[in-house]
């Protein structure tokens, strides 16, 4: 069952049906200003931090799951009728006549009831440096298609937030004392007294017919957003209060002839009437319609790094469209705004913002290095990552203060700096690779000798940052030799501690890798001598410690029991570790092959790869917390989405193109847009899991955009499927894809230049080249 259909042309995901069995979302913002908004535009928006710079209100995990929203009311002003511009919240029970488009940082809703036509864009314009405001712009056009002169009322509606969620989500006898609402200049503004000077608008570009500044006021007593009393009585009071909660309600009378569109816009935005009031100046309809051209300017160039022609339609779809729009927002929000992280966290997780940073530097070169200096600053000086930090401790690197209000924005301290208890196995190894693939991309090698601070004192160069990554994972083992496991490895439910995890040993290998390339290329050799050995050595430990017969084991517990043995009754087989085995280069080519055929055997369903099977379901907490999840969810039995794609590299490092391509076809999100009874999530991006066959809902996907299978999606997908990797002082192509495939063509823009590559496969292998042509010859 289908609810939507993709538009490529527009480059839009189009929600027909809108009673989907969950809200489909999307990201609005490319730079400090955000918003993650439904289909039904549900949904917050913030300024610089989701946490901290609230903008909006958020109910999380509660009825309906997506509100409250950026709405846009409709009313008949002849008969009193009114709807929602998106189905929800006012559209009744029967959802025909509406649609959704999501576009690149936008959403459309749409809606043709009563004889009126109306659309509502919301879209948070790029702004330009002399402009430092961003505002959300909600761009309404009405239109009357019935044969009678119609009096429609619009009414624009948010619901403010105070700044700090914690405060709003639960001490309200802060959040309803000293945040309140005015009118200024055609403005509701949200005073936010309790700190100096701040204030947030709703305004919109023609004057007002009327206003609500309180949620009392516009939705009225044991009412919801459906029933306003506001909208129902058809008059607005123009209530402001200083306390309670603040809303922007903003009302606009139109008279329409027959046939007749009027356009009306919206603004949502921080600063008081005046900023209000520069909005409205800012954004006429010309300038609305040049700030969504330059949207689609910003995107199109993005897009462009890459573009592939493919005999797959999904495939091409989603790397030309989908799954860089969402690897972009993963290094753009990295991480926690979503409806899932409602914004409670600030900051970088660390080994998920190395591996965002590690895929699309192509794309998003600056972005990238951005994320890059900020993980190198929150390395201390022993290797290992801060596991979760705010760059911005760093940026102002003063101690704690004492502040009025109770929006206090942690800033940098030496408590923060956490110790080796709480360090993951994993963290600071994905930045090496994440490095060297910045300067494969960009050429900048210079970048290695730039010098960057320790989170905890002391400086070094980007290379010497590095090494102490490697250094540690080096020392940091246990009693077999293989790498310790520490509080996590990339499996935040595996808690080895002094356990060990082959998973972290075969990255320590394959970062080593990427480690030694980058030091031959750049003449590093005494470096290169020195951890080529060590890497060689843990290799051989892998080899005797971890081989299994039929593949390698996922580990040991602490008090050194193997973790997924054959020989184990549940958590048998673990995708992590076989995937790696192959992708390190520890496996020979026979253990290669074994591994990944029992990858197939045990993991393999048609929604992708489980993560373990069979799932755990006695409790050890010498294997970690996965053994007190379901059996089928989250990280215990479930398709665990973000490793499927390191699976995808090892079969094209052994040459199988074809179940390279049909473990990629199980993950496509595209190729589920029918299925959508079972899936019931965006068919448009990753989700981080989904259900796995220990759990009735298999099938079932769940948490959007935010996961790391985004960026690794399209790096495998790109690098090693169709196999377009920049190297060091070249462009390696080297596709391994199915046998059936004809051949197809990519454009890639590296280091300033454009390449149009052709592959042809007339005799139908999947990987190997006979001929290699270029410029002709
Ligand atoms: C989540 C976390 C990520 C972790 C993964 C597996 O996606 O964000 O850091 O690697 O779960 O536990």
């Amino acid at each position: 069952m289908r609810y939507g259909s993709f538009d490529d042309v527009r480059r839009e995901y189009v929600i027909e049906d809108v009673s989907c069995p969950q809200p489909m979302t999307n990201y609005l913002g490319t730079q400090r200003m955000g918003a993650v908004i439904s289909h039904q535009a549900g949904g917050y928006s913030w300024l610089d931090t989701p946490e901290y710079g609230r903008i909006t209100r958020f109910r999380p995990n509660s009825l309906p799951t997506d509100g409250p929203g950026h709405w846009v009311y409709l009313r008949d002003d002849e008969d009193g009728q009114y709807w929602s511009v998106s189905w929800q919240p006012a559209g009744g029970e029967d959802p025909s006549g509406y649609r959704c488009r999501h576009g690149l940082s936008y959403s459309v809703f749409e809606a043709a009831r009563h004889g009126i036509e109306a659309s509502q864009i919301l879209f948070i314009p790029r702004e330009k440096e002399h402009f430092p405001d961003p505002v959300e712009v909600m761009d309404v056009r009405v239109k009357n298609v019935s044969k009678r002169i119609r009096e429609i009322s619009v009414y624009g509606y948010v619901e403010f937030s105070f700044h700090h969620i914690e405060f709003d989500n639960q001490n309200f006898q802060m959040s309803l004392y000293c945040a309140g609402s005015l009118w200024e200049q055609n403005a509701v503004v949200c005073d936010l007294h309790y700190e100096d000077g701040e204030f947030e608008f709703f305004t919109t570009d023609q004057p007002a017919d009327g206003f609500e500044g309180t949620r009392d006021a516009f939705i009225g007593p044991y009412r919801t957003e459906r029933n306003p009393i506001g909208i129902e009585r058809g008059d607005l009071t123009g209530t402001t209060e200083l306390g309670g909660n603040p809303v922007g309600a903003i009302r606009r009378k139109l008279i329409l002839q027959p046939g007749e569109e009027q356009r009306i816009l919206f603004f949502l935005g921080r600063g008081d009437g005046a900023a209000a009031n520069a909005a409205v100046k800012r954004y006429g309809f010309e300038q609305c319609d040049r700030a969504m051209a330059e949207l689609r300017r910003f995107w199109d160039e993005k897009l462009g790094s890459l573009q592939v022609s493919v005999p797959h339609a999904n495939m091409g779809r989603s790397l030309n469209i989908w799954n860089l729009y969402q690897a972009e927002i993963n290094v753009l929000f990295s991480r926690f705004s979503s409806f899932i992280e409602v914004g409670g966290r600030t900051g970088l997780g660390y080994r998920d913002t190395a591996q965002d940073a590690m895929c699309i530097p192509g794309a998003e070169p600056e972005g990238c290095r951005n994320r890059l200096v900020q993980l190198l600053h929150g390395q201390v000086s022993a290797g290992y990552g801060l596991h979760l930090f705010d760059p911005a401790w760093f940026e102002e690197r003063k101690e704690a203060q004492d502040s009025k209000s109770p929006t206090v924005v942690p800033v940098f301290s030496q408590s923060r700096i956490h110790g080796i208890a709480d360090a993951c196995a994993d963290d600071h190894l994905w930045l090496i690779p994440a490095i060297v693939e910045y300067v494969r991309e960009t050429g900048e090698s210079a970048f290695l000798d730039e010098i960057i601070p320790f989170a905890d004192g002391g400086t070094g160069t980007v290379w010497e940052h590095m090494k102490r990554g490697l250094d540690f994972s080096y020392s940091q083992v246990g009693a077999h030799g293989i790498t310790k496991g520490l509080r996590a490895d990339w499996n935040d439910c595996l808690n080895l501690g002094g356990g060990e995890s082959a998973m972290v040993a075969f990255l320590l290998v394959w970062a080593t890798g990427h480690f030694l390339d980058a030091a031959r290329n750049t003449g590093r050799i005494e470096d290169a001598e020195k951890y080529e050995p060590l890497m060689k050595q843990m290799k051989e430990t892998c080899q005797r410690e971890l081989w299994d017969g039929k593949w390698f084991l996922r580990g040991y517990t602490a008090d050194g029991r193997p973790i997924g043995s054959q020989h184990a009754a549940e958590g048998k087989m673990h995708l992590e570790s076989a995937a790696w085995a192959v992708v390190s280069g520890t496996a020979d080519p026979k253990q290669a092959l074994s591994t990944l055929d029992a990858v197939e055997e045990w993991l393999y369903t048609p929604y992708g790869l489980m993560l373990n099977a069979p799932s755990f379901t006695r409790r050890d907490d010498g294997v970690g917390f996965i053994s007190r999840v379901y059996p089928g969810i989250k990280e215990n039995g479930v398709i665990f989405s973000h490793p499927n794609p390191w699976a995808w590299v090892a079969e094209c490092m052994t040459g199988n193109g074809s179940r390279a391509m049909k473990y990629y076809d199980a993950l496509l999100p595209e190729n589920q847009n029918d299925k959508m009874e079972i899936r019931q999530a965006e068919p448009y991006t990753y989700c981080q899991f989904i259900m796995g066959r220990d759990h009735t809902a298999f099938g079932r996907a769940r948490h959007p955009f935010m996961t790391g299978s985004a960026g690794w999606a399209y790096y495998a997908a790109t690098r090693y499927m169709l196999g377009i990797r920049p190297e060091f002082h070249s462009l390696t192509v080297d596709p391994c894809i199915p046998a059936a495939w004809d051949g197809f063509t990519a454009i890639r823009k590296w280091r300033g230049a454009e390449y149009r590559i052709t592959v042809e496969n007339p005799n139908h292998v999947e990987k190997g080249t006979a001929i290699l042509e270029v410029d002709g010859a």
